[in-house]
C-alpha cells in the first residue's frame, strides 16, 4: 500500500477530472494550460485548508452581530518550488489573497544527483502557521524532499504539499522522508519512465506553463 498513514489525498471530483483531461492533452496551449494549473491549484488549496486554524470574530451585519470564523492574518504561507511551482501560486492566492509567499529554488548536483536549494527566501512568520508547498509534478520526489527539509530546518512544523500529478514512487519517497507532511494531488499516475517523467503525466509542466517548448 502506498499510504498506510492516510497522508495522501487524491482529489475525486468531476470538475478536477474535467480540468485534468484538458491539462494532460498535448494540444492544450500554454495560455490555457496556465489557466488550468491556476484553477486546479485554487481547488486544491480549498481542500488542503479544510482543517485550517480559524479564530472566532464577531462581525456587525447591517442587522445584528454575527459570530464568524476567520483565518488569522499571516497564518498561511504559499511556497512554490521554482520554476513550475510558480504556476500554482496565483491559484493558491486566489483562495487566500492575504497569504504570505516564500520561494524555494532547487537544483540537482551534477555529481551526487542530490537536489539542494540554490535560492530560498521565506517570510519569518512562516514558522507559526501553515505552509502550502506547491509544485505541479511529484516525480521521484528528490526536489520535494530537499524543499521539505529546507522548510523543516527553518522551523516550519505544518507543511502541506500540493501537486497536480503524482507518481507512486515520489509519493512513497516523500512520505518516508517526512513523517508529518501530507500530500494533496489531483491525480495519482502509473509511474515513471526511464527519464523520470510521469506516465501518462502531462509532459514537462514548467515548459508547458511558460511556453519554453
Ligand atoms: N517534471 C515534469 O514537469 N514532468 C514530469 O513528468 C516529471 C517531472
Amino acid at each position: 500500500m502506498i499510504d498506510s498513514s492516510n497522508r495522501l489525498m487524491v482529489l475525486n471530483h468531476p470538475l478536477v477530472a474535467h480540468k485534468m483531461a484538458h491539462l494532460r492533452d498535448a494540444s492544450t496551449k500554454p495560455t490555457e494550460f496556465r489557466q488550468l494549473v491556476r484553477e486546479l491549484a485554487a481547488i486544491e488549496t480549498y481542500e488542503a485548508l479544510r482543517d485550517a486554524r480559524v479564530e472566532e470574530v464577531t462581525v456587525r451585519t447591517p442587522l445584528a452581530d454575527a459570530s464568524c470564523a476567520r483565518i488569522p492574518a499571516d497564518s498561511i504561507t504559499v511556497v512554490p518550488i521554482l520554476r513550475a511551482g510558480l504556476g500554482m501560486l496565483e491559484g493558491a492566492l486566489d483562495m487566500v489573497p492575504s497569504a504570505l509567499v516564500g520561494h524555494v529554488g532547487m537544483e540537482r548536483d551534477e555529481e551526487t544527483h542530490e537536489a539542494h536549494p540554490y535560492y530560498a527566501k521565506l517570510p519569518s512568520r512562516i514558522v507559526d502557521g501553515t505552509a502550502l508547498l506547491v509544485d505541479p509534478m511529484l516525480a521521484t520526489g528528490g526536489s520535494a524532499i530537499a524543499a521539505l527539509q529546507y522548510l523543516r530546518d527553518a522551523g516550519v512544523r505544518d507543511v502541506r504539499f500540493l501537486v497536480l500529478v503524482a507518481a507512486p514512487e515520489g509519493v512513497r519517497a516523500v512520505l518516508d522522508a517526512d513523517p508529518d507532511v501530507r500530500i494533496w494531488t489531483c491525480a495519482l499516475d502509473d509511474g515513471l519512465n526511464e527519464n523520470a517523467y510521469i506516465l501518462p503525466g502531462l509532459g514537462d509542466a514548467g515548459d508547458r506553463i511558460f511556453g519554453t517548448l
